[in-house]
Parts: structure tokens; sequence; C-alpha cells
């Protein structure tokens, strides 16, 4: 088997954690020897073992006092540098030398500054031979929410709409009217599991009342975000329920009342889509779902802050409405969910 099968398995297992480890990378490791995977384990939770030990552990659990020799024989896969600092677990780096590991083969290296190819170093210091770059796009592409956060300082942007067939988004009045169907909704919660936090504006927390929720899919709600400058949005609405955290940005106060939490900002109505992609890099939060409505939604592409957008395109179309957002990026993917089509665009502007 190649290096670039070993490497897709650990992508493989790695995305098995998906929504689980922010703000760290998605790492799967696979250790074998003579064609065989003795052992593999990836990073599952935020905290807790990262993918290196999880494998080797399984390699002696496996193999018990025969591992250690085993080991030494063996090549560890990961699709990630193993670090070299202390973060909340030891460095990975030390434990593949530990265990003498005859050679690691690593997808992307660690643009962390921490790790940065120190881990690398750590490696090749101790006469491990290592080879890196193995399906390095792929990799980096997968990873793409954590290397946003550290090379760009601020989270991964994901815009994400429903228009009618003739470009609607919205009723005229305000009053809501679905688009998409029943499939497209399923799959908009998956998505709400897998990343850090959703964004929408006040007319919408008010027109919709939309609760934000993963309700139709297994696992967690990301951090409910709402721009509401003057704290309009009514505290009967869902999105005060206890469901999820809630913040709340708005130019009155800072406080936390039990889940909700109020962060109070200065001139809002200045780069908006900036301010707030640096608080929640202070925050640490990785991703981003920007659900509308267009005003919102428009402010984040006229300042170019996304990096794809998902558009759910309905078979239906409205007498009239309010416009939905131009996209110029590049077309990734069309697929068909139900009655509806749904395009990906990736954000190829500099
Ligand atoms: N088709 C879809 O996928 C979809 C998705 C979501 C919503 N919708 C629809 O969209 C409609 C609402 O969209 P919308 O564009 O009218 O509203 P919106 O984007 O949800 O909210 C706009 C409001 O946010 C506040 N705001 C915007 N920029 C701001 C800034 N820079 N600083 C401070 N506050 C700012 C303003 O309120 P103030 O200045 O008054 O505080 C503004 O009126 C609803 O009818 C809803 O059903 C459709």
């Amino acid at each position: 088997m190649s290096d670039e099968f070993y490497i897709n398995r650990c992508l493989d297992l790695a995305a098995l954690a998906m929504g689980n480890v922010s703000p760290n990378p998605m790492v799967g490791c696979v250790i074998v020897l003579d064609g065989k995977i003795i052992g593999e384990g990836y990073h599952h939770e935020y905290g807790k073992a990262h993918a290196e030990p999880t494998a080797i552990k399984a390699v002696f659990d496996a193999y018990g006092n025969e591992a250690e020799n085993l080991l030494k024989q063996a090549t560890a896969y990961v699709n990630l540098e193993p670090c070299a600092h202390f973060g909340k677990t030891p460095p990975c780096a030390d434990l593949l030398v530990k265990h003498r590991l005859k050679k690691v083969v690593i997808g992307n290296r660690d643009p962390f500054s921490g790790v940065d190819g120190k881990g690398i170093e750590k490696l090749k210091n101790a006469g491990i031979e290592v080879v890196s770059g193995i399906l390095d796009d792929k990799c980096r592409y997968f990873n793409r929410r954590f290397f946003t956060r550290i090379q760009k300082q601020r989270p991964y942007i994901i815009l994400k709409w429903a228009e009618t067939a003739n470009g609607y988004f919205a009723t005229k009045d305000g009053h809501q009217k679905w688009i998409s169907g029943a499939l497209a909704k399923r799959l908009a919660h998956r998505w709400r599991t897998e990343e850090d936090a959703i964004l929408i504006g006040k007319q919408t927390a008010i027109m919709d009342n939309p609760q934000l929720t993963s309700r139709e899919w297994p696992g967690k709600n990301p951090i409910r975000l709402v721009i509401d400058k003057n704290l309009q949005v009514p505290l009967s609405n869902h999105i005060f329920n206890t469901e999820a955290k809630t913040i709340i940005f708005n130019e009155i106060k800072t406080d936390v009342v039990g889940d909700i939490h109020y962060i109070q900002m200065e001139d809002m109505h200045f780069y908006l889509a900036q301010k707030i992609a640096f608080q929640l890099y202070l925050m640490d939060v990785q991703s981003v779902i920007v659900e509308g409505g267009a005003n919102i939604l428009n402010q984040f592409l006229n300042t170019n802050l996304w990096d794809e957008a998902r558009i759910f395109t309905s078979s239906t179309s409205w007498s009239d409405g309010v416009s939905s957002p131009n996209i110029n990026g590049s077309l990734q993917e069309t697929l068909q969910i139900g009655n509806d089509k749904l395009s990906i665009y990736l954000n190829n502007i500099e």
C-alpha cells in the first residue's frame, strides 16, 4: 500500500471527530508494519489524547509485551506533524522518539508556532526517518478551519442561505416563508454539528424566531451569535432558550446571564464583519456559519470575509421578494438535495 493510502486512512479516522476537537485540528494516526496496520487511532475530543498516543496504545492493547519491539520496526502515518510542545497533553513527537519508531510519514507541517517544524526536527534528531507533504493539499483542505484560524487569525467562515429558482431570498414584508425543503433543513442541521458557531442578524432573529440548534441531526449545538445593536430581540424568542450558549453582539452592555453572553462593541456599523471575525478569533471559535439575513451576509461578502458558501436553490419561483446576495467564488460542487439544488462555492478572491 502507498503512503497516500495510509494518509487517507488517517483522514478517515480523524473525520470521526468532526465537530468535537476545535480549536484543535482533526488528526488520525496509523501504525504499519510489513504492510499490516498494527494500531490506529485519532484525536477524539478537545483536551483528550492526541492521535499518536491513541494509536500507540492500540498497538500495546493488541500485542502486549511484543508491542515495544514491533514499534521499533514500524512506520507511523499521521496527517499533521506530531506536536512538539506541552499543551493539554505532552508532546507527541517525544512519544514517537521514546518508542523509537523507524519512520514517520506526515501529511501537513503544523503551522502553529509552537510546532511549525519543531516536531519534525525532534524526530529527525532522534534518527527517525521522516517524510512529509504526503497529500499536502488534501490534508490542508481537510483541516481548513484550523489552518484558517492559525494563518489568518480568524475563524473559517461559511455563508449559507436558500433562494428561489428566480433568485429571491426573503419576502418583501419580512414574514417568514420557507424556501428549501425538509432534506435541506436536515443537512443544514448536520452542518451545525460540525461548526463552532452560527451567526444571524437581528431581523432574522425577530422575524423567523429560529432556534439555531442541530435538533434534526445527532451532535452538539453550535454557539448562537446574534447581531442586535440595541437589544431589540424579545427575551421570549427561541435563541434565548437553554438549548445552547448564545452571544449577543450589541452596543449597550457586556454581561453574562446564564448561557446568554452579551458582548458590547463600539460603532458596530463600521467594519462589523472584521470586528466579529476578530472577536471570534480571540474566543478560539474556529468556524462559523453565517445564516443571514441578506444584510449580514452581504457585509461578509462585501469585505471578502468568507471561505465557503453553501446555497440551496429551490425549484419554486416567487413573483417578488428581496433579492439574494451575489456570489462570485468558484463553484466547487453541485448536489441535488430532495427538490433543492445545493451549490458549494469556495472563495478564491485574494
Ligand atoms: N433565505 C434565507 O436563507 C434566509 C436566511 C435568513 C433570513 N432570511 C430572511 O431574511 C430576512 C431578514 O434579513 P435582513 O437582511 O432584513 O436582516 P438581518 O441580516 O437578519 O438583520 C439586519 C439587521 O441587523 C442589524 N445590523 C446589520 N448590520 C449591522 C451593523 N453593521 N451593525 C449593527 N447592526 C447591524 C440592523 O439592525 P439595527 O441597526 O436596526 O439594529 C439590521 O436591520 C427575514 O425575512 C428572514 O426570513 C432568509
